[in-house]
C-alpha cells in the first residue's frame, strides 16, 4: 500500500516525467544529435532534482525501445523519421515513465492516432476490479480499428517503488491474464501500433542493462563499477553510456558489464526492432488507479 507521501513522490516524478518529455519533444528535429537529446533531457530531470528511473530511449522508425545514444554517438534524426523518445523518472524511488512518438514524415498521423487513442480508452477502461487482459483487448480492438497491428510482445507494466517492472502487465492485446486493477497501483500504459508484422526481435546491439543478482567481479577498479551501479541505480536500467562518463576508462567499464552479463549479473536489454520492419508508434502514461477510474499522473 502507498503511504501519502508515496503518492504525493509518485506525482511530483510524473510531474517532472511529462515536463521533460515535452521540452525534449521539441528537440526532435531532422538533424538533430540523439546524444543531445538524450542528454539534454536526462540533464533536466537531474535540474529538476530528481533521478533518472531508466535512460531516456529514442526509437527511431521500426526501432520499438531500448535504444539509447551511446558516448560517441555521431548518428541524427534522420530526414522524415518516426520518432519515439520515452522518459523515466524517479523522486525518492517513486517512478514517472511516458512516452510520445514524432512523425516528422507528415504521412503516419493514422499510425500515431491508433497508439494515442488506444492509451486514453485503455485509461478510460481502467478501475479497480478491471483486469489487465482485458484492457489489452480495449487496445488491441483500438489499433486494428485503425488498419494498424499492435505489438504482442511489448506491455505496459505495474510499477513499484523502486521497481519498473514489478511482476504484471498489460498487454498490447487481449489475453485471459485475470489480475484485477486495485485502488493505489501504479501502471505504465503503453500501446505500441505498426504497420509491420507485429512483433518485435531482439538486435545484437545492448546499451541498457540492470542490475540482476549482485556478486564478485575480478577486478579491483570492476568491482567500483559493480558498487556504482548498485549505489546510484540500484536494480533500475542503466545506460553503458553512464558508465563511460563516469570511469572514464571505456574498456574497464566494457570489460566489466561483459564479466557481469557473463556471470548472469546483470540483465540485458536488446535494442528491439519491428520483425517487419514496420514503422513503430508509442505513447505512454502513468497512472495511479484510484476509487473512481485512475490519476493520469504524467499528464
Ligand atoms: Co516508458
Amino acid at each position: 500500500m502507498l503511504s501519502e507521501t508515496d503518492i504525493s513522490d509518485f506525482r511530483e516524478a510524473g510531474k517532472i516525467t511529462a515536463k521533460v518529455l515535452k521540452e525534449a519533444e521539441k528537440l526532435v528535429i531532422a538533424g538533430e544529435s540523439l546524444l543531445d537529446i538524450a542528454e539534454t533531457a536526462e540533464k533536466m530531470i537531474a535540474e529538476e532534482g530528481a533521478k533518472l528511473a531508466f535512460p531516456v530511449n529514442i526509437g527511431i522508425n521500426s526501432i520499438a525501445a531500448h535504444y539509447t545514444p551511446g558516448i560517441d554517438e555521431n548518428e541524427t534524426i534522420p530526414d522524415d523519421a518516426v520518432v519515439k523518445i520515452d522518459i523515466g523518472v524517479r523522486v525518492n524511488d517513486c517512478i514517472g515513465d511516458s512516452a510520445t512518438t514524432v512523425d516528422l514524415s507528415g504521412k503516419q498521423d493514422k499510425l500515431l492516432e491508433a497508439s494515442r487513442t488506444a492509451l486514453e480508452k485503455a485509461i478510460q477502461a481502467i478501475k479497480p476490479g478491471a483486469k489487465v487482459g482485458e484492457i489489452g483487448g480495449v487496445i488491441e480492438s483500438t489499433i486494428k480499428e485503425y488498419g494498424f497491428k499492435p505489438i504482442v510482445n511489448l506491455t505496459g507494466h505495474k510499477i513499484e517503488k523502486g521497481l519498473l517492472h514489478a511482476g504484471v502487465e498489460i498487454p498490447n492485446v487481449k489475453t485471459p491474464d485475470p489480475y484485477e486493477l486495485k485502488e493505489g497501483d501504479v501502471f505504465a500504459i503503453e500501446p505500441f501500433a505498426t504497420n509491420g508484422k507485429g512483433y518485435v526481435n531482439d538486435t545484437e546491439e545492448v546499451r541498457i542493462f540492470s542490475l540482476h543478482a549482485p556478486g564478485n567481479v575480478r577486478m579491483r577498479q570492476g568491482r567500483k563499477v559493480l558498487i556504482h551501479i548498485l549505489d546510484n541505480y540500484g536494480l533500475l536500467p542503466f545506460a553503458e553510456r553512464w558508465l563511460h562518463k563516469e570511469f572514464k576508462s571505456k574498456l574497464i567499464v566494457n570489460a566489466t558489464i561483459r564479466e557481469m552479463v557473463g556471470k548472469g549479473m546483470l540483465k540485458t536489454y536488446p535494442v528491439l526492432k519491428e520483425a517487419g520492419d514496420g514503422i513503430v508508434a508509442q505513447f505512454e502514461h502513468t497512472v495511479l488507479v484510484n476509487k473512481d477510474g485512475c490519476e493520469v499522473l504524467t499528464k
